[in-house]
């Protein structure tokens, strides 16, 4: 994959958090993103799964310019997050727009569906009156609610409605990129397929790239093209959606896939991804990050923390086969694990 064809490129990415000094101890340096390397092109979707802890929401916010990065380089469409002036980071805001994962949370109780859809575009002075009043009508039609919505408040619609709503303030920008954290978490699973396909229409549509974070790696994979597993602000595994989902290698995307598979048939809404509990990202284990968790941990797993390295790939690769229905340049990109061993 080219440079030129990536909407987002993040360069070793970085987001380490000051804890403060106290009466009760000394200050500590919590490392939520440990340097994450990938590139996403566009028009298509790269998932982001990982268990809570994992660092997803500080990516988000990281790709979304609405925090600083502490250390690495972020590009969107070519260009650097450089600066960070507050008029950089509007024009990043235009073309990279979030979608938050609980709408209950996201949006202002106090203000109409309209006004709601309409102030990132009133605050970026795109439209006014009669305009902006049609353009709302349109956004709300776009992801299926009828326009006489705009003047009801977010505690009267459901939770796929006001989802929907959240879909629709995001689009306002006409942006080229969605971050999408948890976007269906908070709602019921047969809602949650409605709202997955409604992205996916939009996503045909309109040609938007997607960074979709979830816990849960079913959504993960239904949606994406790319899949980056994370854990404690690392990626474990990187690769094609087939690569991990056919043919996972790390024992951590192994677990996440085992929880979201006994999810399904027990019909539970969380599940621990692996017997222990995620370490804390501010005693970080020495050596492999999962080591304290994984069932194949041995001496050298403890000393020498295993480099994000390519591994061969065995699935769909014969000739002129393609890779997963949605497979296009981004089917090429790399299937890279963090682990000592060729599992
Ligand atoms: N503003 C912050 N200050 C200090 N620590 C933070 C802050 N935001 C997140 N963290 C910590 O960073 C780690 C990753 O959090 P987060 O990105 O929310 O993970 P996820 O979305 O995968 O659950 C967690 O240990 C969390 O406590
Ligand atoms: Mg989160």
């Amino acid at each position: 994959m080219s440079a030129a064809t990536a909407f987002i490129r993040a360069e070793d990415l970085r987001k380490q958090y000051q804890l403060r000094r106290g009466l009760f101890g000394k200050g500590k340096t919590l490392h939520a993103v440990a340097g994450v390397d990938f590139e996403v092109p566009a028009g298509s979707t790269f998932g982001l799964v990982g268990e809570s802890g994992s660092g997803k929401s500080t990516l988000a916010r990281l790709l979304l310019a609405a925090e600083p990065a502490s250390g690495g380089r972020l590009h969107v469409d070519g260009k650097p997050l450089s600066t960070g002036t507050a008029r950089e980071r509007k024009a990043f805001h235009r073309l990279v727009q979030p979608v938050l994962q609980d709408p209950y949370a996201s949006l202002n109780p106090l203000m109409r569906i309209g006004d709601i859809v309409s102030e990132p575009m009133r605050i970026h002075g795109l439209a006014k009156g009669p305009a902006l009043a049609a353009r709302v009508a349109a956004l709300l039609q776009s992801v299926g609610l009828t326009p006489s919505l705009a003047q009801r408040f977010p505690g009267e619609l459901s939770g796929g409605q006001r989802q929907r709503v959240a879909i629709a303030r995001a689009l306002g920008l006409a942006p080229r990129a969605l971050v999408l954290d948890e976007p269906v978490s908070a709602l019921d699973v047969s809602i949650q397929a409605q709202i997955l396909n409604l992205l996916k229409d939009i996503q045909r549509q309109q040609g938007l790239t997607y960074v979709l974070i979830s816990h849960d790696l079913a959504v993960v994979a239904y949606m994406s093209s790319q899949i980056g597993v994370l854990y404690l602000g690392e990626f474990v595994e990187l690769g094609s959606r087939d690569d991990i989902i056919r043919n996972p290698r790390h024992p951590y995307t192994r677990a996440l896939m085992a929880s979201s598979e006994s999810r399904v048939e027990s019909g539970a809404e969380s599940g621990a991804a692996a017997v222990a509990e995620i370490p804390s990202p501010i005693a970080l284990p020495p050596g492999c990050r999962f080591q304290s968790r994984c069932p194949h941990a041995a001496p050298r797993c403890r000393e020498h923390k295993p480099a994000l390295r390519e591994v061969g790939r065995e699935v769909g690769r014969e000739v002129g086969q393609k890779v997963g229905p949605d497979a296009g340049p981004e089917a090429g990109a790399a299937h890279r694990v963090a682990c000592h061993f060729d599992l």
